[in-house]
């Protein structure tokens, strides 16, 4: 097992996330981006490849691929006309979710250097970054210093005089949350209105245009440059087997002081709310339940979460998921069925509507939830509700399906005594006023 905590400031990868310093190229320089990226290019792509794989890094957009894996799928020989392609996924609409914000607009530079080193290594000539539209001023942060990397020669022709030619993009959305599922976001780049593609073929045989294309998110891409500047074996000293690295998390919530902070993976979930955070409002017996991984995970209730690691496994073990860590802390003062009720909404908002589960399943959980949270309904309501979220699960062409069921099935598993208060109480006031 690797070190799980606290991370060191000699450790840090984002070394400006708050942006105490400036984003500018002269200040990313000093602070070691771009430092002969040549040399490191120099191993070439396959070695590349490899050091990624032993360093164990896993997509940090979600699912948790192994990242050097995925860079492995691509031809090492593209055929004529079928160019390969790196997109990146700077999209960051889960509810919960805003490190990849934090790197653009305040450490872009880490960004566009992994994507040459990335690109390079998947023999890609050509980036995308994919960025949410609501992302305006990140969108401006990106291009002005893209427009800094081009003028210093470090992308464009011969790249950071590496002999490679490489060109990067900045794309901007237009604020729809499917446009995150990488597929989507591919059809949305080609200039479509953004819905998943049925898979197989996966991106990395048909991607963009139909050519071989790498999805990745911006911090996995970020820490890249670092990653080979330092060493597979350093990144993989952190967190425990299958969780290695470090890991932007995001809380927010009833937190003392809610933030972004770079951690050791598999930290314990107490010491990184202690460490960063200033404790649970109120104090540690005040803690309701947690949602560990962005809004499309199940919550954890206070007694689970307490002393989990916070990494992909930990968090699975108690039925959850790391997902983005994007950590939203909910004391005893929430309304637990209203927050999981408004989480519904937003999954019924945000489904493109191609396939039935979702495009029905989504607005009909949300009324069903929005019942429950008034108590009305009998006990059998909940069952039923139950048996529609297996029924959307693992039905539907992408994971927003399974997104919207999750969060409901968190709540029956574990608040199951709290739905049903509610009926009993609105049916005990109900009966009163009868009687009356
Ligand atoms: C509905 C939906 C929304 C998603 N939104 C994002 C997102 O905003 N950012 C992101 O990186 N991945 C998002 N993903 C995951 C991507 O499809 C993809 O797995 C990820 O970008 C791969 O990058 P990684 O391997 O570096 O994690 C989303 C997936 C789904 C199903
Ligand atoms: S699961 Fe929902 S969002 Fe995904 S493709 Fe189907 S309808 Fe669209």
């Amino acid at each position: 097992m690797g070190y799980t905590g606290p991370l060191f400031d000699k450790d840090r990868i984002f070394t400006n996330v708050y942006g105490f310093q400036s984003p500018d190229l002269k200040a990313a320089q000093a602070r070691g981006d771009w430092d002969n990226t040549k040399a490191l290019m120099a191993a070439g792509p396959d070695a590349l490849i490899d050091i990624v794989k032993a360093s164990g890094l896993r997509g940090r957009g979600g699912a948790g691929f192994p990242t050097g894996m995925k860079w492995s799928f691509m031809p090492k020989e593209p055929k004529p006309g079928k160019p390969n392609f790196l997109v990146i996924n700077a999209d960051e609409s889960e509810p919960g979710s805003c490190k990849d914000r934090e790197i653009i607009r305040h450490d872009p530079h880490k960004l566009i250097e992994g994507a040459l080193i990335a690109s390079f290594a998947m023999r890609a000539r050509a980036c995308y970054i994919y960025i949410r539209g609501e992302y305006i001023r990140e969108a401006q942060a990106l291009e002005k210093a893209i427009a800094e990397a081009y003028a210093a020669g470090l992308v464009g022709k011969n790249a950071a005089g590496s002999g490679y030619d490489f060109d990067i993009f900045c794309h901007r959305g237009a604020g729809a949350y499917i446009c995150g599922e990488e597929t989507a976001m591919l059809e949305s780049l080609e200039g479509k209105q953004g819905r998943p593609r049925l898979k197989p073929p996966f991106p990395a045989g048909a991607g963009l245009y139909g050519c071989p294309t790498t999805v990745n998110n911006v911090e996995s891409i970020a820490v890249v440059p670092t990653i080979l500047r330092r060493g597979a074996s350093w990144f993989a000293g952190f967190g425990r087997e299958k969780n290695e690295g470090t890991k932007l998390f995001q809380i927010s919530g009833h937190v003392e002081k809610p933030c972004v902070v770079e951690e050791s993976m598999s930290i314990s979930f107490r010491e990184l709310i202690d460490r960063h955070c200033g404790g649970i409002r109120g104090g540690w017996d005040n803690l309701l339940a947690v949602i560990p991984g962005g809004s499309s995970v199940p919550l954890v209730p206070a007694a689970e979460i307490m002393d989990a690691p916070m990494d992909f496994d930990g968090l699975k073990a108690v039925g959850s998921g790391l997902g983005t860590a994007a950590v939203i802390v909910m004391d005893k003062s929430t309304d637990i069925v209203r927050a999981i009720s408004r989480i519904s909404y937003f999954y019924k908002h945000e489904s493109c509507g191609q396939c039935t589960p979702c495009r029905e399943g989504t607005g009909w959980m949300w009324r069903i939830m929005e019942r429950l949270r008034e108590g009305d309904g009998s006990p059998e309501l909940i069952d039923k509700l139950y048996d529609v979220t297996k029924q959307v699960e693992g039905h539907t062409i992408c994971a927003l399906g399974d997104a919207a069921a999750w969060p409901i099935q968190g709540l029956i598993k574990h608040f199951r005594p709290e739905l049903e208060r509610r009926m009993t109480e609105r049916n005990g006031g109900a009966m009163l006023e009868a009687a009356e």
